[in-house]
């Protein structure tokens, strides 16, 4: 039953990759997630994906495959639609940045705010970062390289359109400041203050003429609209703004909900808003940057690549089973941890044993005491209250917390439910019941009450994971809108006496972890063929080891067995209770699995300055445990005799990320 509002919700544009992983899923999940809560509360719901097809990445990628931009990414795009069908990603609208609809809307906007004066032609000299589709100036760049990814930028000189960012940033200011719900979390909200409004705003750049694989100006043919302005626009385009039809624009705009990845919150939050003040549109209701889901680096290998794969994981375990993980595992908002182990232990723990063995045994003894048919309940006893009374609470706590993207805690609250189910089934015995006349005379209360409160948790876990009450109702012999509708969550005692259960499939058969951990990691000898498909292979054909003469003098072939490389700096962190040691994420290239090392330079060196710098890592030392991390290799640096002054060893004017030294 409908309440008569509208909710729309987006997701970012993906940029076409043949290979999005379950990070990427994960930020679909959390919007499909909302929207079916949203659907099943009555709102009206729209909610918006697709792909960001336009800049230079793809017109490089394409041009190595031999394949034009809109082939390349045609086939790509396909792919993306497969992956969100397995997980049950069930968009109202993929916009895709080529299509003519979108195209033709960007170039209406772009001139508009040219004929109205907020676009201005002049002429650019900066730096880009491809990866990252951004300009930069030469003072908002970090050690030379992009501030945003670390990675190096290219020089750019070319006559192009800018945006008047600068003329509306007081605005801005006054708008966040006003609306305290704009930005969340609040975290994101102070540091686009702080770290960017504050400081002051330049104009931006917004057209290129060394592009051309992106939208035209249209006034202007040899300028390409730069493509985080191409991008941003696709929440409206894609309702029809600017075209014949805009119904769908008039009934959904401003946006409920723009959910977002930590890393692209300043461009939804600065840039966006000023473009749509500018069109004098109105502003999105909230921008909600969430967390990363963090891949375990050694496990992040090309060889394993199958382990962060979400095709993989949805054909091992079933999407449900991984819609329902990254939603509860770590709150929104923040970073979490990716791990089998973890994954492996929520299907077993939430999946098998508390939801699945509640429905098998509660089922099973309908069919075994009462001939498969729910018996009317008698009166209410002090163990039903309790349990009735938490039933009808846990809706308005689930709905509170989507309300505040807590994704977990709903899930918490839900399994808090079914954690007091399986406990009443064990303080009421049925199995001693059934014995007496008039044990079983109380026993029909107790399923009843059981499969009343079964029929509740699996409307509230339909969002997070749609396949699975069906399954349920199937089981329970329920069907139709006035049970399994939200305001059918809402109420104890729906369930018709007289209902025929009938026992199905396990829901989620119990996995033996260890042996499905043997099967899913790599084995020694798996690690040892990966291994061998790097350099350091060609230092075991090298002669056998020879010592250092006495004299302390090696051989080049005792030199040749140290591996050096040059690797950036992702993350830095101080180690908890030690003053000298900090811990690093380092990145060796996009071949190579991110690597976790402890250097004891936190006396010389801020973690937050170290981040995007690069250094020279021995990488083939046998890792160490250092404080219970495990170390794998060592930063170089140069230290004075008395280790005083210590200084980070580099490479003259920067290298490839994973670079030899040799
Ligand atoms: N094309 C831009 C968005 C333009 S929106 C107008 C883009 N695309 S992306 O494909 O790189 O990322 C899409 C979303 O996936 C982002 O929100 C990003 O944060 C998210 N994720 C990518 N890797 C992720 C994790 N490891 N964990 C969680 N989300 C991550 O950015």
């Amino acid at each position: 039953m409908g309440n008569g509002k509208t909710y729309y919700i987006t997701t970012p544009i993906y940029y076409p990759s043949d290979n999005l992983h379950i990070g990427h899923a994960y930020c679909s999940v959390a919007a499909d997630t909302m929207a079916r809560f949203k659907k099943l509360e009555g709102y009206d719901t729209y909610f918006l994906t697709g792909t960001d097809e336009h800049g230079q990445k793809i017109e490089r990628n394409a041009a190595k495959k031999g394949m034009t931009p809109q082939a390349f990414v045609d086939e790509i795009v396909l792919g993306i639609k497969d992956l969100w069908k397995l997980m049950d990603i069930d968009y109202s609208d993929f916009i895709r940045t080529s299509d003519e609809r979108h195209v033709k809307a960007v170039q209406k906007i772009f001139r508009k705010l040219f004929d109205q004066g907020d676009i201005y032609k002049g002429n650019y000299e900066g730096w880009y970062c491809t990866p990252c589709e951004s300009f930069f100036t030469e003072l908002q760049l970090k050690d030379g390289c992009c501030p945003d990814c670390g990675r190096p930028v290219e020089k750019t000189s070319e006559e192009a359109y800018f945006f008047k960012m600068a003329k509306y940033q007081e605005w801005l200011i006054d708008y966040i400041e006003a609306h305290p719900d704009f930005i969340q979390p609040v975290t994101r909200k102070n540091e686009m203050l702080n770290n960017f409004l504050r400081p002051g705003l330049s104009d931006l750049c917004v057209s290129r003429t060394s592009l051309k694989w992106g939208v035209p100006v249209d006034f202007d043919e040899k300028h390409t609209v730069y493509v985080w302005l191409d991008a941003l626009t696709n929440y409206i385009t894609a309702l029809g703004y600017e075209s014949e039809e805009t119904s769908l624009y008039e009934k959904f705009w401003p946006a409920d909900l723009h959910l977002v990845g930590k890393e692209i919150v300043r461009f939804h939050t600065i840039i966006w808003p000023i473009i749509l003040h500018a069109l004098d549109l109105p502003l999105p209701k909230q921008v909600f940057g969430h967390g990363w889901l963090v891949l375990q680096g050694t496990k992040m290998s090309k060889s394993l690549g199958n382990v962060v794969d979400p095709v993989v994981l949805c054909n091992r375990y079933g999407s449900d089973a991984i819609r329902y993980f990254l939603m509860r595992e770590m709150p929104f908002g923040s970073d979490g941890q990716f791990s089998y182990e973890a994954l492996l232990t929520r299907v077993n723990a939430d999946l098998a044993n508390d939801l699945g063995n509640l429905v098998s045994r509660t089922v099973a003894m309908v069919e075994k005491y009462f001939d498969g048919v729910v018996p009317a309940h008698g009166e209410w006893e002090e163990t039903d209250n309790a349990l009735i009374k938490l039933c009808g609470e846990t809706p308005a706590k689930v709905r509170a917390h989507m309300d505040d993207l807590q994704f977990s805690s709903a899930l918490n609250d839900t399994w808090q439910l079914i954690g007091e189910c399986n406990r009443y089934i064990d303080l009421n015995t049925p199995w001693i019941l059934i014995k007496t006349d008039e044990g079983k005379e109380r026993l029909k209360t107790v399923m009843y009450v059981l499969c009343e409160c079964i029929r509740i948790v699996a409307i509230l876990i339909a969002p997070t994971m749609p396949q699975t009450p069906a399954r349920i109702f199937e089981q329970l012999g329920v069907s139709g809108e006035e049970l399994t509708s939200w305001e059918a969550a809402n109420t104890f005692g729906l369930l018709p006496e007289g209902t025929t259960v009938q026992k199905g499939e396990a829901l989620f058969p119990r996995i033996d972890i260890k042996k499905e951990l043997a099967d899913i990691m790599p084995t020694p000898a798996e690690e040892k063929k990966a291994a061998e498909k790097k350099p350091e292979k060609k230092q075991e054909q090298r002669p056998v080891e020879q010592k250092p003469a006495d004299d302390g003098v090696i051989t080049i072939d005792d030199f040749a067995k140290v591996e050096l490389r040059v690797a950036r700096v992702k993350t830095a962190e101080k180690v908890e209770k030690s003053d000298k040691l900090l811990k690093f994420t380092l990145i060796l290239g996009a071949n190579d699995p991110e690597r976790t090392v402890v250097s004891g330079i936190a006396q010389f060196y801020a973690p937050e300055e170290m981040i995007g710098k690069q250094v020279v890592l021995v990488s083939n030392l046998k890792p160490a445990k250092l404080r219970g991390i495990k170390s794998e290799g060592m930063i170089l640096c140069a230290s004075d005799a008395e280790d005083k002054v210590l200084k980070l060893v580099s490479v003259e004017d920067g290298m490839e990320d994973g670079a030899y030294i040799r």
